[in-house]
């Protein structure tokens, strides 16, 4: 019995995590100074479509909207259902309705997906680096986590099938982010994407394939996810959310996998929330069904390709040969490694200090590699903010050195 102030904790307990990206939220909020906020990936708070929202949300969710507050079915309101099969047709995501259940965000679709698929002891196969919260999923359902290495092609095939040969056993489960990986933005190659699945069936292993950044792409062509490529095969299990594309707060995703699953994800979602908020999947239901994504996402696209290219310009002007980072086509993130090795770890409260919030890229790795890289996200912020926030964590890289030749 695993104990914590005498009480008699469950052997799991020891094994959550969390997450340092979701503390930085509270830390921020705690913060009395001005700080540019590159640490959650979160879209910036222009881009969120307030005016529309309210608008529609006092028809829908307003004064003698009884029914929009009453308990929602499991599976979802249908009319969010229905309009998301609408506004899926024809695109990588298409979808039928006995393939799709609402979630409470992406986070809830990770967490069904380890709950139906994830025994103690079982072997899964993360991305490294890899989503924080994802690895931190697995490991509360007791996973042993493999870590996979990621380069500009995303995962890498070619190791993962070594590592698992070496293993002597093989995965239950492949955690994938297919395109703009969080945190590295990079995108898995079509050829990559095909052999993984083949490996996948190969093994008789689910894919959970984590897709929440990729309507959001700003440059170059679309690839198929995996669950287009997947053709219904159910090895798939497709996680997708609207907090990048609308709103995090709003807590709504959806999860997208065989029809025979629903059953046991509906048992599954009755163990845990019963529904998810009624009211917001009728506002979002609203916002498809007059036509907002399209438009919104076609505004927010442009805009965070323009961040993207402003926060790697403050990074070439203040870390030239100094750093490396990624040059990602869509989603929110950029990867950013030191060389020679700066320890982001110790530069975090310093960078904090100097009005900067980053992760550190430990963070993004279940065993803690990663120590001279860092994530920033540039959706956020305007390129004002983003160059000041850049020159912000070069001052602090500088402290750090200094403080550190110090003490040598
Ligand atoms: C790769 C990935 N998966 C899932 C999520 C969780 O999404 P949600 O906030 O909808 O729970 C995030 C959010 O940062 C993410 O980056």
């Amino acid at each position: 019995m695993h104990s914590s102030a005498g009480l008699p904790l469950a052997a799991r307990a020891a094994d959550l995590v969390g997450s340092v990206i979701d503390s930085s939220t509270s830390l921020l909020a705690s913060q009395t100074h001005d700080i540019v906020r590159f640490a959650m990936g979160a879209p910036a708070p222009e881009a969120i479509p307030t005016e529309v929202l309210a608008e529609i949300g006092a028809e829908t969710i307003g004064a003698g909207a009884h029914a929009a507050f009453d308990y929602a079915a499991t599976e979802g309101d249908p009319g969010l259902r229905a309009a998301l099969v609408e506004e899926l047709a024809g695109t990588s995501d298409e979808t039928t309705l006995e393939r799709l259940t609402i979630t409470s965000g992406g986070m809830q679709g990770l967490d069904l997906a380890c709950k139906l698929f994830v025994d103690p002891g079982d072997l899964v196969v993360v991305e490294s680096p890899t989503y924080t919260n994802g690895s931190a999923t697995a490991l509360s359902y007791q996973a042993d986590l493999l870590e996979v290495p990621v380069d500009d092609d995303g995962l890498q095939v070619d190791v993962l099938e070594d590592l698992v040969r070496r293993a002597g056993r093989t995965p239950k489960v492949v955690y994938a982010i297919p395109t703009f990986q969080n945190p590295s933005g990079a995108s898995m190659s079509l050829e990559r994407r095909r052999r993984l699945l083949d490996l996948a069936r190969s093994w008789g292993s689910m894919v959970i394939d984590d897709d929440p950044y990729g309507m959001l792409r700003f440059e170059g062509e679309p690839l198929p996810t995996l669950h287009e490529l997947a053709a219904g095969d159910p090895l798939v299990f497709s996680v997708r959310t609207f907090s990048k594309i609308v709103a995090p707060g709003l807590r709504v995703g959806w999860v997208d996998t065989a029809p025979e699953l629903q059953p046991l994800l509906i048992n599954a979602k009755q163990a845990m929330d019963t529904c998810t908020n009624h009211p917001l999947q009728r506002l979002l239901a609203r916002f498809l069904e007059d036509g907002h994504l399209g438009a919104h996402l076609d505004t927010q696209r442009a805009e965070y390709g323009r961040r993207k290219r402003a926060m790697q310009q403050a990074l070439e002007a203040h870390f030239a040969g100094r750093a490396r980072w990624t040059d990602p086509q869509g989603g929110f993130f950029l990867w950013v490694t030191f060389d020679p090795a700066v320890d982001t770890e110790a530069l975090f409260p310093i960078a904090l200090a100097e009005g900067v919030a980053i992760i550190p890229g430990n963070a993004f790795s279940p065993s803690k590699r990663f120590p001279d890289a860092l994530r920033i996200c540039f959706a956020t912020s305007s390129p004002e903010r983003i160059a000041e926030g850049v020159a912000r964590l070069a001052r602090a890289v500088d402290r750090l050195a200094a403080r550190t030749s110090g003490r040598s």
